[in-house]
C-alpha cells in the first residue's frame, strides 16, 4: 500500500505488515499499547531507565537538528522534544501514517514544533550530514537484516561528521539470567529478526566504509538491552 502526506510518500514495508500489524498496524493497536505502564512492562520496567539513558546520551539542553527515527509508544519523544531549546529542531520520521496521526496527537499543542513526517527508515529523503545527532530507539530489532543494514547506514549518512547516532535495543542477556529463556520464546515467536541481535554486535551491519569517530556501548539489565553511542 501507497500512502501520502504533503509530499512525503511511502510504501508500507511487508515486514510490517506481515509481523507488527498487531502492535503499530491500526488505530485498535495505537489505542492499546499508547500507554506508558504497558510500554514499560514489556520492557520489564525498565522503560524510563532506557529513555533517560538516550535522552542523556544525546545530550541535556539540544540546540541544531535531532532526528528520532520511528515512533515510539510513551512519552520518549515530549521529553526529547523538552530537552531542545529554542534554537533546536526535532524532527520525528515513521512509516505508518497510523503512528504518525498518533505521535500528532500524542503531542497535542506541541505538535507544531515537531517535523513530523512519513518516510522510511530505509531510504530517507534528508540530505547527507543535514542533523547533529539521531535516534533509533528499539526500531533495529524488528527490521529484517537487509533493511536494517540500510537504516544504519541511512542514519549515518543523515548525521553529519562530529554527530552522533544513538541507539537503544535489545542485546543477548547474561547466560544465567533469568529472562534469557522466556525473551528467547517471546521474541522468536513474535519478533522474528530481534534474536539477530543477540547474536551479533550491532557493528556488524554499520555500513562498511564509513568513517566513525568512537562506538561506545553498554549494556542494562543483565545484557538484555544496549546502548550504543556512534560518533560520527
Ligand atoms: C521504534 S519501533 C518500536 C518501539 C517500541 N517498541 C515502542 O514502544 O514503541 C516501532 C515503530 O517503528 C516504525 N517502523 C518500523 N519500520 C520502519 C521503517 N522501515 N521506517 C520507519 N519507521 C518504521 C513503526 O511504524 C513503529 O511506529
Amino acid at each position: 500500500m501507497k500512502m501520502k502526506t504533503g509530499d512525503l510518500t511511502a510504501s508500507i514495508p511487508k515486514y510490517l505488515s506481515d509481523t507488527y500489524a498487531w502492535a503499530y498496524g491500526t488505530p485498535e493497536a495505537v489505542r492499546l499499547f499508547e500507554r506508558q505502564w504497558l510500554v514499560n512492562l514489556i520492557l520489564w520496567g525498565n522503560f524510563a531507565r532506557l529513555r533517560d539513558k538516550a535522552l542523556a546520551a544525546l545530550g541535556e539542553r539540544l540546540s541544531g537538528k535531532t532526528l528520532q527515527i520511528a515512533c515510539v509508544y510513551g512519552d520518549l519523544t515530549p521529553k526529547l522534544l523538552a530537552a531542545h531549546t529554542d534554537a533546536g529542531q526535532l524532527d520525528v520520521v515513521d512509516v505508518l501514517p497510523v503512528q504518525v496521526l498518533n505521535l500528532r496527537n500524542k503531542l497535542g499543542a506541541n505538535a507544531s514544533r515537531v517535523g513530523i513526517h512519513l518516510g522510511n527508515s530505509a531510504a530517507m529523503v534528508y540530505e547527507s550530514a543535514s542533523y547533529d545527532r539521531a535516534l533509533l530507539f528499539f526500531l533495529l530489532h524488528e527490521q529484517p537484516e537487509d533493511v536494517r543494514r540500510k537504516t544504519l547506514s541511512e542514519a549515518l549518512r543523515v548525521v553529519r561528521p562530529g554527530g552522533k547516532l544513538v541507539i537503544v535495543d535489545y542485546h543477548r542477556p547474561h547466560g544465567f539470567h533469568p529472562l534469557n529463556l522466556p525473551m528467547r520464546a517471546v521474541l522468536s515467536s513474535l519478533e522474528p529478526f530481534a534474536l539477530d541481535l543477540w547474536a551479533h554486535d550491532l557493528a556488524v551491519w554499520l555500513p562498511p566504509g564509513v568513517p566513525v569517530q568512537s562506538i561506545d556501548a553498554q549494556t542494562f539489565f543483565g545484557g538484555l538491552y544496549q546502548l550504543l553511542v556512534i560518533t560520527r
